[in-house]
């Protein structure tokens, strides 16, 4: 199980110390939430901030690009050394604006990847299933950390790991948006590969919160929440 903490969740006053933490957690790569203020209501953070957490880490930087006009901020956030890019599949919705996109994103020499949010049907990702290196379900509205797991989204997970199986693609299927050991469980057991969390990984303990989602799916919920 990858584990991708959203450093959307972390108390920026301490942003140095809590990176070192993640560096000695068993968190494999950090999740960056761009938010624009018109494709989400929020605004978060730019590529200088990026460059900031790359000089703080060797962990593989996920950035999900939550705005309008993805392809203005693909080369900036290429340059302040984001390992893959996530692009919503509703900000371009045609094929071959999408393909055109996910190429762009190889260009750089990094993964690409695509996100549905809870609304829109997962057979959209179909056509992809070959030229996307991850799949991000949002398993909320995207905008804020801190909302509820919608469960509906399992049925999503489950759908997309049979359709990735079956056809021997090697994406890989990330969850964002209400994950605790619970959720995240339910999501493994369906399937996921990677799990984002915010709220759940900054609340307390981040090593242990970490190392809990690491084994949701060999511990019983009662060893998770006593973790
Ligand atoms: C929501 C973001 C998420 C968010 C998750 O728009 O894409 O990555 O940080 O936060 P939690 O884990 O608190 O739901
Ligand atoms: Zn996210």
């Amino acid at each position: 199980m990858i584990i991708s903490p959203s450093v959307l969740a972390m108390d920026y006053s301490k942003m140095k110390e809590q990176t070192e933490e993640l560096n000695n957690s068993k968190a494999d790569w950090i999740h960056f939430d761009v938010m624009d203020g018109h494709y989400v209501p929020n605004l978060s953070f730019g590529p200088d901030l990026l460059r900031g957490f790359r000089k703080l880490t060797d962990l593989t930087l996920d950035v999900h690009l939550m705005v309008t006009d993805p392809a203005k901020f693909i080369k900036p956030f290429a340059d302040a050394g984001a390992d893959m890019i996530t692009v919503h599949e509703e900000v371009l919705h045609e094929y071959e604006k999408v393909m055109e996109m996910l190429e762009y994103i190889h260009s750089f020499g990094l993964r690409a990847g695509l996100a549905i949010n809870p609304m829109t049907d997962v057979r959209r990702l179909q056509a992809y299933l070959h030229h996307c290196d991850l799949f991000l379900i949002m398993c909320v509205e995207p905008g804020y950390g801190g909302q509820p797991f919608r469960p509906a989204s399992l049925a999503k997970i489950k759908n997309l790991r049979r359709w990735i199986d079956h056809t021997g693609s090697e994406a890989l299927i990330s969850v964002d948006g209400g994950i605790k050991f619970d959720t995240g469980r339910e999501c493994a057991l369906a399937g996921a590969d990677v799990l984002v969390a915010g709220s759940y990984v900054f609340k307390d303990d981040i090593g242990k919160a970490v190392d809990s989602l690491v084994h949701c799916t060999d511990r019983t919920e009662a060893d998770g929440k006593a973790a």
